[in-house]
């Protein structure tokens, strides 16, 4: 199969063919990807929670980032590979461009960056114009807890939307690749997607965005506990015994518009 890159990622908006990505910090996860429907490989910082066993992503270092890069990175799968930029590493603009370049040299193809507010604005706009791809998080940002104080959709106020809104148009003015929406109100997210022509991909922000992204051991299941599952998160082991199935079921549900669906979205 064919590598996919960014240019295929804009020629699926232009189809409007739904696609899969899927978090994954190890070799093994990964091989299960080969010759299944996903599209993109995030490594998340989300690896501080679901590895590391810690309360937040704020904390993540840029050593773990690479670590987990480094075991995914010889997987034949086809699948872009994004990085996720720790917070650490975001604030400073030659911080950003160091970590973000070693991460592109060992084998990522795009940063992810969380954005709150244009807070990194000119920071975003510089790694840019030095060639970083960068793909803009906005929405419930994690590495942000501390100002949102809490984990609730974003975006169901004017004031809030309104924020979003042009937090999102500014980041793809700066030239960004694509935009991750996490937790966003989903008639919000309708407008951003018909907005923006960079490819959306969505985290319990409703079916408009042009793919959906959900944290591999919520799609298998692997929870510390069971009764706190996110809204957004449909776990497909129930409907299979075998993981590499359930994440062609993953993708085949989102391919076929039945993930998410009503019980997945906040209005
Ligand atoms: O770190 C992560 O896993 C993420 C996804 C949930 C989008 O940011």
């Amino acid at each position: 199969m064919k590598k996919i890159t960014l240019l295929k990622l804009k020629y699926y908006k232009k189809k409007h063919y739904k696609y899969s990505a899927v978090t994954a910090y190890d070799y093994s996860f990964v091989s299960i990807f080969k010759s299944k429907p996903v599209k993109a490989i995030l490594v998340g910082d989300s690896l501080n929670m679901v590895v590391k066993g810690n309360k937040h992503t704020i904390s993540t270092n840029l050593r773990d980032i690479i670590y987990h890069l480094k075991c995914i990175r010889n997987t034949t799968a086809s699948c872009l590979i994004i990085a996720d930029l720790p917070f650490i590493c975001a604030n400073r603009f030659d911080n950003a461009l160091k970590s973000s370049s070693l991460l592109l040299k060992l084998g990522a193809n795009l940063i992810k960056i969380e954005e709150r507010e244009n807070c990194l604005k000119s920071i975003i706009k510089r790694l840019v114009s030095k060639s970083i791809p960068v793909c803009g998080h906005i929405g419930l940002t994690p590495q942000y807890v501390n100002i949102i104080s809490n984990y609730v959709v974003q975006g169901k106020d004017n004031f809030n939307s309104e924020l979003l809104l042009d937090n999102s148009l500014s980041l793809e003015a700066y030239g960004v690749h694509g935009l991750i929406i996490e937790c966003v109100a989903s008639y919000l997210v309708q407008r951003l997607v018909q907005l923006l022509s960079i490819p959306t991909v969505g985290i319990g922000s409703g079916p408009a965005t042009d793919g959906q992204i959900l944290v591999i051991n919520d799609i298998i299941g692997i929870l510390d506990n069971k009764d706190k599952l996110p809204f957004f998160v449909k776990s497909f082991f129930k409907e299979s015994n075998k993981i590499d199935r359930f994440v062609y079921l993953f993708s085949k549900s989102i391919e076929k518009g039945y993930f998410p669906n009503i019980s997945n979205v906040i209005p």
